[in-house]
């Protein structure tokens, strides 16, 4: 495989600037780089993945995409808004709250607005299944490509996130626009992990440390993260392989698990909107900026941060439609 050209879908570079009031609230140098303003698909980390998943995409002949994961993806929602400006069919396989260990009584999301709302407008083709296992969801979605080929669709699987050595590629580049910055360390929300690789293999060799805050609570994720790194070293190519040692990957702030909001996540949200008038979503940015703030106050970081804001705003309104948002 090679790296296709990129398909512009994001108003990059996103904007960095310095956050004042928390910076003076921790006495710190305290930055934010808004992918939450890619001004694509409203906005987050995953359409820079998709300006070169979509160009693989069309090469590949598909007239159809098929990926999975939470009725409330993010990655849905703006890989629905891809497919339906290149003319691509785009079917998600999805639970509302996919599990592996034991299944959360409390969603907290809710399954009809916020991303799931937007993925209508944009015509996606849901599959909804009850609630399950992620392997579950991995077979559906296999099950539904076969389908789909037996109709003679010619059909391009996408996995979770994004994340494939081509979602990594677009977060090696995105690494580029903070680079000069040098900041002490980027702290930002961590799931599939192509954000994670592609920042822990483009700030390599620099002084920034690279600190993913865990949505997820599976301890194995560094593995993963490292097999998608190898695959995006192996792509460009690069000289380097980072090991699953390599990866700061903080279990910390999970909560209850993934998909639930957090109390810290909660509490961070709320900060951020009243400090600095910016909105971070319950599932993923909220619980990473609740530790960046932990962080912070405990001295484990300090000097010159970058918060890197990967968006979400949608699950907002899911959470408010649920009755959890105050
Ligand atoms: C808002 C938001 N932040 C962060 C992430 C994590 O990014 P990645 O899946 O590349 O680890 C996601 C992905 O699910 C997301 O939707």
């Amino acid at each position: 495989m090679s790296i296709p050209i990129r398909k512009p879908l994001c108003l990059l570079p996103t904007p960095l600037h310095r956050l004042d009031g928390v910076s003076d609230d921790l006495g710190m140098d305290v930055w934010i780089k808004r992918d939450d303003l890619t001004g694509f698909g409203f906005g987050g980390n995953k359409g820079r993945k998709l300006e070169y998943l979509i160009p693989d995409v069309l090469a590949s002949g598909a007239d159809t995409v098929i990926t999975c994961g939470s009725i409330q993806s993010n990655f849905i929602r703006q890989l629905g808004a891809a497919c339906a400006m290149v003319g691509v069919a785009c079917v998600a396989v999805v639970m509302d709250k996919p599990y592996e260990f034991e299944l959360p009584v409390e969603n907290g999301l809710r399954a009809e607005s916020g991303n799931r709302l937007l993925g209508d407008i944009l015509g996606i083709q849901w599959e909804v299944l009850p609630n399950g296992t992620w392997d579950t969801l991995f077979d559906a979605l296999a099950d539904r490509a076969t389908a789909l080929r037996a109709e003679g669709k010619v059909v391009y699987e996408i996995p979770v996130g994004g994340s494939t050595a081509l979602g990594a590629y677009g977060f090696l580049q995105a690494a580029i626009e903070i680079r000069e910055a040098a900041f002490d360390a980027v702290v930002f929300a961590s799931s599939s992990g192509s954000t994670h690789s592609g920042l822990a293999y483009g700030l390599h060799g620099t002084s920034t440390r690279v600190l993913g805050i865990a949505c997820d609570p599976e301890p194995e994720i560094a593995e993963e993260f490292a097999a998608l790194g190898q695959a995006l070293a192996e792509l460009v190519p690069l000289p380097i392989r980072l090991q699953p040692s390599d990866y700061s990957v903080d279990f910390r702030f999970v909560g209850a698990g993934y998909g639930i909001p957090s109390e810290a996540g909660q509490a961070a949200l709320e900060y951020l909107a009243q400090r600095e008038g910016i909105f971070l979503d319950p599932i993923y940015s909220a619980k990473a900026f609740a530790g960046l703030l932990e962080m912070a106050r405990n001295g484990e970081i300090g000097g010159k941060v970058c918060f890197w804001h990967t968006g979400g705003t949608p699950a907002i309104f899911a959470q408010a439609d649920a009755g959890h948002a105050r």
